[in-house]
């Protein structure tokens, strides 16, 4: 994920100065050969000259990568996580001194396409708001959320490229039954659902309408509708939605 918050803010910000501290030395030369203006940093002494940091590991590795970035920075850093579950005030208990943000984005971010949900603390200045939600503006759109919502953002946007993947990866297999390739379905598929997640969000029409708009009576979507809408789709989502979002209350916890 921090892979792709870096591509995608250099893509849209090319002169952005960032420097990457990645605990995997193998990992830090792959990303120099991908992204030769960022600066690979040796010591989180190295950290301090930066206006902020984003802390992009694992949330099981939240509390050690902490302990260990406090020795490098300024208390005017702004500290921004993306770990799933870890609250605003773990993060702020970690870094006393430093304003505090919590954030979820998703990996189409790695194509300027991304969705970050963004929670700032109450005492958090308007200018570091406004400075925080054009670096996550420049991989996407972004919504500002009260924190109690984070955990549920996190379980539909943050994990939700993979739900379309599995669908597509789902409807591609079956439509091999029909005479198709993988591949030629996967096509398919994808400009299908780009085109209609376009139009959706350009529309002032609600998804119903829209359902309606491809349904003619008696035609070949209606036949298809009828089994979709017969099945136990909104309990597999709900079931789905849930245990995303009750791993992430777990980390919070934890
Ligand atoms: N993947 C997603 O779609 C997604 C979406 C939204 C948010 N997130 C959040 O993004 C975070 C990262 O997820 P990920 O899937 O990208 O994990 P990841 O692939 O494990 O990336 C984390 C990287 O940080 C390194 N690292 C760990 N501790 C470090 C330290 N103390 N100093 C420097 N580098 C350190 C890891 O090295 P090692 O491998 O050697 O430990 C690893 O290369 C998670 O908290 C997750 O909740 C992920």
């Amino acid at each position: 994920m921090g892979e792709a918050l870096l591509k995608g803010a250099l893509f849209s910000s090319p002169d952005l100065s960032i420097g990457v501290l990645e605990k995997n030395v193998d990992r830090t030369q792959l990303l120099q050969k991908s992204y030769p203006s960022i600066k690979p940093l040796d010591s989180y002494a190295d950290l301090g000259t930066y206006e902020a940091i984003i802390i992009a590991v694992k949330p099981q590795q939240f509390a050690q990568a902490s302990e260990q970035l406090r020795k490098g920075i300024s208390t005017t850093t702004v500290i921004i996580s993306i770990a799933a579950g870890i609250t605003l005030s773990t993060i702020q208990e970690a870094f006393p001194a430093c304003v505090c943000v919590r954030v979820m984005p998703n990996t189409p971010a790695l194509i300027g396409k991304g969705m970050t949900g963004l929670s700032f603390g109450a005492s958090c200045p308007t200018e570091i708001q406004a400075f925080v939600r054009s670096l996550f503006q420049s991989i996407g759109e972004i919504t500002t959320i009260p924190e109690t919502l984070m955990n549920a953002l996190t379980a539909i946007s943050g994990s939700g490229p993979a739900y379309f993947y599995h669908f597509i990866d789902a409807m591609a297999t079956e439509s091999m039954k029909l005479g198709f390739s993988y591949d030629e379905a996967k096509k398919l598929l994808t400009q299908t659902m780009l085109g209609s997640a376009i139009m959706l969000q350009q529309s002032d029409k609600s998804p119903t309408e829209l359902i309606r708009q491809v349904t003619s009576p008696g035609g070949t979507t209606e036949a298809a509708m009828k089994i979709l809408g017969a099945s136990d789709l909104g309990l597999i989502l709900n079931n789905t939605l849930h245990a995303a979002n009750n791993r992430a209350d777990e980390l919070s916890r934890s």
